[in-house]
């Protein structure tokens, strides 16, 4: 039987006796890792471990800006907490205004002198209650208080770079030219330069990634995919480059809808295969985790609630979450019945869960949810899903940075608190700009009920890379009981030492509330090194890193 083989038919056997790095048989181990240092998969890109902020709800006014005048700590109105965070987890891209909000906004309104700049209602305003809607908060009625300048500074102190996204719906293409001169012509050249001077950025921002559009098929514009594909080229045309190397983001399709990704690539090459990526240099995708209820919530496609959730949802969830690599790979391969070189890399510029209402903190947070230790596990499980991915993904960002959806923070005024979401992104951090590693494991399935009848979902999966001679394992056990014993065979390289962080708690709803000391936390673990292999306990529900420093 093949190596790989025998690994697969493993993960069916309880407790498998696998080899050892000689062939000899190994501990009894009841899970087994193999990391195949020499059969690298591609260099992970460090934009995969990207963000998302929207206007929507409390991410900008109070998450991201407080205001110059605030008492919070803050730089220019920006939360000051927030960047020191920012700087932890190495967040390498920012992407901004929306989501939805982006083809409702007219940049102009953002520049200028704060006290001139318009005051507009926001696109989301019929997702607050009618009595709600009488305050003029900005979450309703937004200042354009924190524009493109702020956006960039933000962006610029937390060591990202940004990512804009364009508005295709409701702007013509001539302002799309404009935003980007106002961004990147060069000191002193036009006007737009002149008033970006005025704001106290003489040089140009260089902004690389910007999003033509956003969710085009909806918000966007309710696009077909064709008729989105005029626009495209109608936007990206001879939009002049100021030397930047301008990285055009395609509005893609919604989950797994591979007739967008086929119909847009088809009129784009104007249903000619090609390998010149025809301007685009990435393919959104969206995907939110909803479904975890089997359908019996009666709200949106059956979302669950984020706090009080049962063993079912909780696997549920693992699931949804694991329809990642499925839906990458699905349009990966329709991308490539057109560009058939794979020029064009997959942006998952939308991800996470999407739970009920409720768990707000306050009421103008719109979409903010709690965070528990299953957001942790799950958003290990889809970066280690980009990293395996490697050669496709070529940049991500999680949904939203800051009291939104699967956010690493939450903030009210001068509360501010990192949820578990965080821990994993800091734990994964060391993957960025690494070498994606094959990495085959085996593990025994977990074994659940759903509504009366069995289930199954797999026992413990992850990633590997190597930077230098620091070789990165990744991992989640989604199980909430068991423990998962597992030999770690290093193939083709030896470890002189190693050391695991663990994010794990023994409530599963474990999660942090603001201004109260942290629920969850990263906690460092020892790892056996043997000749050839490492030897760790993955403990139940748990994200886990291991370190090793190879010979
Ligand atoms: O992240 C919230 C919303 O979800 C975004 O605005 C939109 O793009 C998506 O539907």
């Amino acid at each position: 039987m093949e190596r790989r083989g025998f690994l697969k038919s493993a993960a069916s056997t309880a407790a498998a006796l696998v080899f050892g790095r000689h062939g000899a048989l190994a501990q009894q181990a009841s899970s087994h890792i193999e990391i195949l240092v020499d059969e690298p998969i591609a260099t992970i890109a460090p934009e995969i471990y990207g963000h998302f902020t929207e206007h929507l709800g409390s991410v900008i006014y109070d998450g991201i800006y407080v205001g110059e005048d605030s008492k919070i700590p803050n730089q220019q109105g920006l939360r000051s907490a927030l960047i020191d965070k920012m700087r932890i987890i190495k967040a390498p891209v920012v992407r901004w205004p929306g989501g939805c909000f982006a083809d409702s906004y007219d940049w102009r309104d953002g520049i200028g002198p704060k006290d001139k700049r318009p005051r507009h209602t926001n696109f989301w305003v019929d997702d607050f209650k009618p009595e709600q809607k009488k305050q003029n908060i900005p979450q309703i009625y937004d200042p354009n208080s924190f524009g493109t300048d702020d956006f960039v500074r933000f962006c610029k102190l937390s060591g990202a770079e940004p990512y804009i996204a364009a508005n295709v719906r409701s702007l013509p293409a001539l302002e799309f030219d404009h935003w980007v001169e106002y961004c990147n012509s060069p000191r002193g050249t036009t006007t737009l330069a002149e008033t970006r001077a005025a704001a106290g950025s003489p040089d140009p921002y260089n902004v690389r990634y910007w999003g033509v559009g956003n969710e085009s098929w909806g918000c966007g514009g309710n696009f077909d995919p064709e008729d989105y594909a005029v626009e495209f080229k109608r936007y990206t045309t001879w939009v002049p480059s100021y030397g930047v190397g301008l990285r055009f983001i395609a509005s893609g399709p919604n989950s797994d809808e591979q007739f967008w990704t086929r119909r847009f690539f088809e009129k784009l090459y104007r249903g000619q295969p090609g390998n010149d990526g025809r301007g685009v240099w990435g393919l959104s995708i969206h995907h939110y985790d909803m479904n975890v209820t089997r359908n019996k919530s009666s709200d949106w496609q059956g979302k669950g609630e984020a706090l009080s959730f049962d063993l079912t949802e909780w696997y549920e969830s693992v699931k949804e979450s694991d329809r990642m690599e499925g839906i990458i790979l699905e349009h990966w391969n329709a991308l490539g019945e057109w560009d058939v070189t794979h020029k064009i890399k997959l942006v998952v510029d939308e991800y996470g869960p999407w739970y009920l209402k409720g768990t707000e903190y306050a009421p103008e947070e719109l979409y903010s949810q709690a965070i528990t230790m299953r957001d942790a596990l799950v958003t290990g499980l889809t970066l280690d899903t980009f990293n395996r991915q490697a050669e496709k993904v070529g940049m991500a960002a999680c949904a939203q940075l800051i009291n939104c959806l699967n956010a690493l923070f939450m903030s009210h005024e001068d509360k501010f608190t990192a949820t578990p979401v965080f821990n994993v992104f800091e734990l994964y951090a060391a993957h960025q700009g690494a070498t994606a590693l094959r990495t085959e494991f085996s593990a025994p399935e977990i074994h659940y009920d759903r509504d009366g009848k069995p289930a199954t979902v797999w026992g413990l999966k992850g990633s590997a890379s190597l930077k230098a001679k620091t070789l990165t394992l990744t991992a989640v056990n989604p199980d909430t009981s068991q423990p998962r014993e597992a030999e770690i065979v290093l193939r083709g390289a030896s470890a002189v030492s190693s050391k695991a962080f663990v994010v794990a708690e023994s409530d599963i709803h474990a999660h942090n509330i603001l201004g109260q000391p942290e629920q969850v936390k990263t906690r460092a673990a020892e790892v056996a090194v043997r000749p050839g292999s490492l030897s760790f306990t993955f403990p139940p529900a748990s994200v886990v890193k291991i370190e090793a420093l190879l010979s």
